[in-house]
């Protein structure tokens, strides 16, 4: 798949074709919103939760959707190639104004871009993740493309040979530069509250679900840098990561440096959620 077919401004061409003005305030300042979709057997997993999401990205940023859902959700089907798992990226920027003026422009056509990319394996073997001052502002839960934070924290993880930054404010733990964190203390499953500080991950709210309905103590609370570091079990969860053991942090291990049996209940729950999407008429 060189060039594959994506969606701009209401058509479908090939990649190579996509053409954005140089005074799209998306490329000017970061003026826009995104959102990450896996798809597994062809469907989309939390469709409405990830539509939802971008919807309430778009509304903090003064933006209405450009879309209505049944809109997104035909874009999605056209896009989505063979059973494969994939994932549909979806961008909404403000479109160009007449000159480079920080001030919204009184009348500008959004910019909708989508594309549809492979999802690569998951590790099971665990990953290393160091932690850093989370440096970014205070609406982490608005779903925006300025991420140059987030660019320059998860380098100096690649830099030092892990996997993720977990970032860490006034001395609790937030999330990870693109992903949620979760901790088992105590053999509770912790993790942050929604709020400013992380965005609300649907993974996240997925891992919680079915850990609850599997009757897995689970608890959404702050959890301090100490008691942090001495979690039993770290994981991370994005929507192309899934559920990724963290076993050594800041280069020491965690727990005992594999990947841990709560994880491996969660895991698993996880992977029969992603197969009976792919089997079941209803999930
Ligand atoms: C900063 C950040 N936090 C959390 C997540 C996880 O969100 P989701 O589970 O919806 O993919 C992401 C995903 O990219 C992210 O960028």
């Amino acid at each position: 798949m060189d060039d594959p077919v994506v969606y701009l401004n209401g058509e479908f061409l090939p990649l190579n074709q996509a053409r954005v003005s140089v005074l799209d305030r998306g490329f000017l300042f970061g003026d826009g919103v995104y959102e990450v979709i896996p798809i597994y057997g062809g469907r989309p997993l939390r469709l409405d939760e990830h539509l939802r999401r971008l919807e309430d990205s778009l509304r903090s940023i003064r933006m209405d959707s450009p879309l209505s859902r049944a809109e997104w959700a035909a874009l999605i089907g056209r896009l989505i190639e063979g059973p494969g798992d994939q994932s549909v990226y979806l961008q909404v920027t403000r479109g160009a104004g007449p000159k480079r003026d920080h001030a919204i422009p009184k009348e500008t056509k959004p910019t909708v871009f989508a594309m549809c990319s492979p999802i690569l394996p998951v590790p099971v073997v665990g990953v290393s993740a160091i932690t850093l001052d989370d440096i970014r502002w205070r609406w982490c839960n608005i779903k925006a493309i300025t991420l140059l934070p987030n660019v320059l924290l998860r380098q100096e993880a690649v830099d030092r040979g892990c996997a993720e930054a977990i970032l860490v404010r006034e001395g609790y733990v937030t999330e990870g530069t693109a992903s949620n964190v979760f901790a088992v203390i105590d053999g509770v499953i912790v993790t942050p509250p929604k709020g400013g500080e992380l965005l609300p991950g649907i993974t996240r709210d997925l891992v919680l679900e079915l850990a609850c309905a599997a009757g897995l103590p689970a608890q959404e609370r702050r959890i301090a840098l100490e008691q942090f570091a001495n979690a039993e079990e770290i994981w991370i969860t994005s929507s192309t990561r899934e559920v990724l053991p963290v076993v050594e942090l800041d280069g020491r291990p965690v727990g005992l440096g594999v990947p841990g049996r709560v994880w491996e209940r969660v895991a698993a729950l996880y992977q029969d959620f992603k197969q009976r999407l792919r089997t079941e008429a209803a999930v």
